[in-house]
């Protein structure tokens, strides 16, 4: 039976080495927590690097046959790649132009070429696993060039790419030295899928001021092929974050952190450290909030979850530096005995403690500067079984699209921010309740298996339609 073959650099588990031995457990980020719940479905297979640097051969084999066992295989990057490849172009260059912050990016030949060979290494992987009837679809920036490789290799065979991140204005993209190659990388797929039509736009208009390819209604004509691109806006497992908050185990730590908190009203923030998240912004505004509104010392806490990430490279190190100092700060300035302002955990929690989490806020800040489509969003939606609770969100993120029920703000604007949390805490139950459940409607309906359904159901169409083209 023909089988979905998804690639992305990282694999929905990951492998960390603790004094002798290995753990196994889910990785962070939208791409691994989104897909997660669709991947085992129907035979399909993940392929991926497990976030780990084998030591040797025996241990490759082992992680190999552990991972096959739940349908992924491991693609293994040595250190050289993980720091030029994974730590450098993809999240030294592609990041930070792709978010908006060109400012962070360098331009590396050596980080280049890592980019290639991993790419091609992940093409190697892809084509020893795949039948001709498989469907490959490839996930996210790190592998842009990967569609294209594999057509070469395989002129018939259906391939699929979604991007995960925003894709940016032509003004940033144009800034990088290899534009020209990776749009053609990703022009080797059948259909391009992305968050937002805006993300969409801006890559149409890219490809055709770089490469002189014109486009009509989402299709693109390079001459040998037709590319189809759309908008798909990623959703959740909405069943299983409704699931994880009804949970004994979210009933029980939201029941021993109410206790500890008394009757402190709980604004939530959780992200993965990162510059494009707006943590520190997100702090400034929280600090405005109790200076501006001095009846709210004492009555708010901010529980802010910050999940590590990328810590190697030079701006995330620095920024969790800003972030324990920020915090460090605020809560020195305005605690009391009884009080601590920011409760501030910088570690990743497990689905149902983070459901607890989502139970008790009454408040939740996604506050992005930049965001493909921002997951936890739709996450604190889903787990607010009472339909209380206020999501203010940033403009910025892909999930504004859609979630126009929540306060959207611009996240550089720290009065707007402030002025939100504190409407937010006065938001009559009535209105709460109105937004949250038009909310919920939506996100429970676009869920994850209606966002795949739809991209697999036109990746399928567009492959018809070649062939019929191509017969007549
Ligand atoms: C974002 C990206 C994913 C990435 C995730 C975690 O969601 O779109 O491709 O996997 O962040 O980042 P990491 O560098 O740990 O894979």
């Amino acid at each position: 039976m023909p089988r979905t073959i998804i690639v992305s650099n990282r694999l929905p588990t990951k492998i960390l080495r603790t004094e002798d031995r290995l753990t196994f457990q889910p990785s962070e980020g939208g791409l691994a927590t989104g897909l997660g719940s669709i991947y085992r479905q129907e035979g399909n297979v993940w392929v991926g690097w497990p976030g780990l640097f084998v030591e040797d051969a025996a241990e490759a084999e082992y992680v190999g046959e552990q991972l096959r066992q739940d349908s992924m295989v491991p693609v293994f990057l040595t250190e050289a790649e993980i720091r030029d490849f994974y730590e450098g172009f993809s999240n030294s260059t592609l990041w930070p132009t792709f978010h908006y912050f060109a400012q962070y990016a360098t331009y590396e030949q050596a980080h280049w070429e890592a980019y290639v060979a991993v790419n091609e290494k992940f093409c190697r992987a892809v084509l020893e696993l795949a039948g001709p009837e498989d469907t490959i679809w490839v996930h996210d920036y790190q592998l842009l060039l990967l569609p294209a490789l594999l057509r070469q290799a395989r002129p018939e065979a259906t391939i699929g790419f979604f991007l995960h991140i925003p894709f940016p204005s032509y003004e940033l993209i144009r800034v990088l030295p290899w534009r020209q190659q990776l749009l053609e990388g990703m022009l080797g797929a059948d259909l391009l899928g992305f968050h937002t039509f805006g993300y969409m736009r801006h890559f149409l208009s890219a490809v055709s001021q770089l490469l002189g390819f014109s486009s009509q209604n989402g299709q693109i004509e390079t001459g040998s092929r037709t590319v189809l691109v759309d908008a798909f806006p990623m959703g959740i497992d909405y069943e299983r974050y409704v699931q994880a908050a009804a949970s004994e185990t979210a009933i029980q730590h939201e029941a021993t952190y109410r206790e500890a908190l008394r009757a402190v009203r709980v604004i939530l923030s959780i992200d993965r450290l990162d510059y494009s998240k707006g943590i520190a912004q997100r702090l400034r505004a929280f600090e405005l909030l109790i200076q501006r509104y001095p009846e709210w010392r004492e009555q708010v806490s901010l529980i802010m979850v910050v999940v590590p990430s990328r810590d190697q490279v030079a701006q995330y190190a620095s920024l969790k530096e800003e972030i324990d100092e920020l915090v460090g700060r605020i809560n020195a300035q305005y605690r009391t005995i009884g009080w601590t302002p920011i409760h501030y955990f910088y570690r990743s929690f497990p689905l149902e403690e983070l459901a607890s989490l989502y139970r008790l806020a009454e408040v939740a800040l996604v506050t992005p500067m930049r965001d493909g489509m921002n997951l936890v969003a739709k996450e604190f939606v889903a787990s607010k079984a009472d339909q209380r609770g206020v999501l203010i969100l940033s403009e910025r993120a892909g999930a504004a699209r859609e979630l126009s029920d929540a306060l959207i703000i611009n996240p550089t604007d720290t009065g707007q921010l402030a002025e939100a949390m504190h409407d937010a805490l006065v938001m009559p139950e009535e209105e709460q309740v109105a937004r949250m459940s038009a909310m919920q409607a939506l996100v429970r309906q676009y869920n994850v298996f209606a966002w795949s359904k739809l991209f697999m159901g036109r990746l399928a169409y567009s492959k018809m339609k070649q062939h019929t083209l191509a017969t007549e």
